[in-house]
């Protein structure tokens, strides 16, 4: 018996097609073509990857992109520097900062330098604050906003279903309950946030309709961990060494997908799972921003 897969990448596909209609629709109305800057300090190989790749997903749907590289060593007032010039280009709507940053750099502040109306990442205070009170007109992170669609798309509504959150990240878990927390679509569930501190983990992943698992160690959840029928999302992922690949490594989630997938009703695969979604959230966001000046994804 297997899980349903459930396939990222095609709903992604359908998410930047819906994108790109908005994007020539607004286009046509008020002649605006969105803008997004991304900022990459340093390069690291996997941010340097998630860079470009949202760079080119925001250029095939219309969205004028641009990329900032830095160097390494930039100083934190070089960088802030950065930020306040793309919050003052009017050709800017969206600003997103790739992270980690650099040890010298002081990364909240740089994310409470970025212009709330800006913020494409939901990381500003103010956009946490919003979303966290239950706005639904807010721009909310891009993993956990991909995670409900892909949840609603595929046919789990989260609605009354308790989920279990592994991983209290600001990126992903944190925002993620938020959004599971709030009134209406995609939301309306019974939360529990596990994490590296949480004892009997087994015992609280065992509760999961739905179990979302961001921590970024492969395996960490196995079938034992999974109640039969659950849903289960990863979101990790990892590098591991692979003789056989061209690359010499190959990429895995933070599940045991072969073990799981026999206990799971449906499961997102790595890679072509959550990742194309983040990035066709971005794009949305971007919008938002755009034609909002604030951003909201609720209805
Ligand atoms: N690094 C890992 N995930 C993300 C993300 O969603 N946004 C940014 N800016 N950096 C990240």
């Amino acid at each position: 018996m297997g899980a349903e897969i459930i396939s990222g990448t095609e709903m992604a596909r359908e998410i930047r097609g819906e994108v790109a209609e908005r994007v020539t629709a607004m286009r046509s109305a008020d002649g605006k073509t969105p803008g997004l800057a991304t900022v990459l300090v340093g390069s690291d190989p996997a941010s340097s990857t998630y860079v470009r790749m949202k760079n080119r997903a925001a250029a095939e749907v219309g969205i004028r992109s641009r990329q900032v590289d830095l160097p390494e060593s930039i100083s934190h007032e070089e960088l802030l520097g950065w930020v306040e010039g793309l919050n003052a280009d009017p050709e800017v709507d969206g600003i997103l900062v790739q992270l980690p940053l650099p040890d010298q750099i002081r990364e909240d502040e740089i994310l409470e330098a970025v212009h709330p109306a800006k913020d494409v990442d939901g990381f500003h205070p103010v956009n946490v604050g919003r979303l966290v009170s239950g706005s639904t007109d807010v721009l909310a992170p891009c993993t956990p906003r991909g995670i409900i669609e892909l949840l609603m798309r595929s046919g789990h509504d989260p609605a009354g279903r308790h989920v279990v959150m592994v991983g209290r990240s600001n990126i992903v878990g944190k925002p993620m309950a938020s959004l599971l927390l709030r009134r209406g679509r995609g939301g309306d569930a019974t939360v529990t946030i596990a994490h590296s501190r949480t004892a009997n983990l087994a015992e609280i992943t065992r509760l999961g309709d739905i179990l979302i698992v961001a921590v970024g160690r492969p395996g960490v959840v196995t079938a034992d961990m999974v109640r039969p029928g659950a849903v289960v999302i990863d979101v990790g992922v990892n590098r591991v060494d692979d003789a056989d690949s061209e690359k010499g490594y190959r990429l895995v989630g933070d599940v045991d997908f072969e073990g799981v997938r026999g206990v799971a009703s449906a499961i997102t695969p790595v890679p072509g799972g959550v990742g194309p979604m983040t990035i066709a959230m971005l794009l949305s966001n971007t919008v938002d921003a755009a034609q909002t000046g604030r951003g909201g994804d609720g209805e």
